[in-house]
């Protein structure tokens, strides 16, 4: 965690532009996997760290913004917990570490709450996403969990987006760690990428490392050689010569910072030509990224300049047709692209996500889409120094997609369904980093790269051991 200093500053900001109000933030409990004792690996929740930075569960952090009380409220371990897990902190110990000066029992949380109110205080809390705090919120506020998110706080929301999407110093310097471990787990999956090896032990290999460095990893990893399927989990099939990995992974920090990358290496250790001509263009917009993003500019546009990109160089192999711009306009290149170039990035790798993707990634001036593909574009506004998002273009052949388009004549004016339908086994592409917004332009976070061009693929794929 950071210095107590980092915590009580981060609350003093909250509350000044809450203004008013109590505000709850709960953390998370443990969560059964199989039967009550049997858990999940516990994940705080992202915005109770950033303004508790305690990794214990069963915590709830209040903000008392008017009479300027801070409370952490949480039961104290008793000797059967210890007697298993060890001799702990107490709550009030855990308080002081963070700058708190009250603590409280979780049966008296009830009474703040109610005492709160009694004095005519609005109660702001963020979108829940775990039943267990759904079922509490419920219970202090009597607001059903069907309702819940809509009856959070947008000011609450608004406040957490703004301090948490621009990141400071010593967050960049997590975000590094957390790059450099995302290196080693991409390095050992190109590194073991040969015919014979299942999907499942790159996987496990590539969790394995995200495990030994940090805490976990920051989503599910996906190794696959069906690389069009977004969310490919790991099967027990075997790589086959010829086909492309295509690795998707990231690792979280000991203080939940997270990486993103993705990598789609060649399983005989060379690209064939026709996978070469695709994965350039993906390189291409890779790459263009780097060029044209930098404060001020929408991230909308550095999507779309990508979308041209694909529109462009799939013109020119002959799989799409017609007037780019409209080509644009129309979305055919979702037929390719169906998601966007990236994400913002923190403490979860789809940053905030929980609170809105419309908070988060959009304002007045830049509005989400609701057409396929652009949909799926989770931030859309201007760039600003400290944030960091993810440059996560790719091309992929999904033949339950373009089956779909052809039956409906979807965007048919241009595209080419035939010469399309000769790359319906391809698989799919995808090369991601992640990137920093800097005073001028942008760089990618991590100082090592994991490869990505055809020559540095190749040439670690020839000279590994
Ligand atoms: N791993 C999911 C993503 O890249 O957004
Ligand atoms: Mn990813
Ligand atoms: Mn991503």
């Amino acid at each position: 965690m950071f210095s107590t200093a980092t915590y009580t500053e981060r609350r003093k900001k909250l509350r000044e532009l809450v203004g008013s109000g109590l505000i709850l933030l709960f953390g998370n409990n443990d969560s059964p996997a199989n039967y009550p004792s049997n858990t999940y690996k516990f994940r705080q929740d992202s915005s109770f760290l950033y303004y508790f930075g305690l990794q214990r569960d069963g915590l709830v952090g209040v903000i008392d913004v008017d009479n300027d009380i801070e409370y952490l409220v949480g039961d104290e371990i008793d000797i059967d917990d210890i007697v298993w897990y060890g001799s702990v902190e107490s709550v009030g110990e855990m308080a002081e570490r963070v700058g708190v000066k009250h603590h409280a029992a979780m049966r008296e949380l009830a009474d703040i709450v109610n005492s709160a109110r009694a004095r005519g205080q609005e109660i702001l809390f963020l979108p829940p996403y775990r039943f267990d705090n759904k079922i509490q919120i419920m219970d202090l506020l009597g607001i059903h969990p069907s309702a819940q998110k809509e009856a959070a706080s947008l000011r609450l929301i608004k406040a957490v987006v703004k301090m948490r999407t621009t990141k400071t110093a010593e967050e960049i310097e997590e975000l590094e760690r957390a790059a450099e471990i995302g290196y080693k787990m991409h390095m050992t999956a190109m590194n073991l990428c040969r015919p014979g090896v299942t999907e499942q032990y790159i996987g496990g290999m590539v969790d394995g490392v995200a495990n030994a460095y940090g805490c976990m990893v920051s989503f599910q990893t996906i190794a696959t050689q069906h690389g069009e399927v977004m969310h490919g989990n790991p099967t027990t099939a075997p790589l086959q010569a010829g086909r492309l990995m295509l690795v998707d992974a990231g690792a979280e920090t000991n203080n939940n910072y997270c990486s993103d990358n993705t990598r789609t290496t060649p399983v005989s250790g060379v690209y064939t030509e026709k996978q070469k001509e695709i994965y350039n263009i993906v390189v291409e917009c890779h790459d263009h990224v780097l060029d044209v993003a930098h404060p001020g500019v929408k991230w909308w546009d550095v999507h779309f300049a990508v979308c041209r990109i694909i529109t462009e160089r799939l013109q020119e192999l002959g799989l799409m047709k017609g007037d780019v711009e409209e080509s644009l306009r129309a979305g055919a290149h979702a037929l390719f692209l169906p998601h966007g170039l990236g994400h913002a990035m923190g403490m979860d790798v789809h940053d905030m996500e929980g609170l809105g993707q419309v908070y988060v990634g959009f304002d007045d001036e830049v509005r989400p889409s609701t057409q396929f593909g652009t949909n799926a574009l989770r931030f859309g506004r201007r760039l600003e120094k400290g944030f960091v998002l993810t440059d996560e273009p790719g091309i992929y052949f999904i033949p339950a997609l373009i089956d779909d388009w052809r039956k409906n004549g979807t965007n048919a004016e241009f595209l080419n369904f035939d010469k399309i339908d000769e790359y319906r086994d391809f698989g799919g592409i995808r090369i991601e980093d992640d990137v920093l917004i800097t005073d001028d332009g942008c760089r990618f976070v991590g100082k090592q790269r994991i490869p990505y061009h055809v020559e540095d693929v190749e040439e670690f794929m020839r000279s590994r051991k």
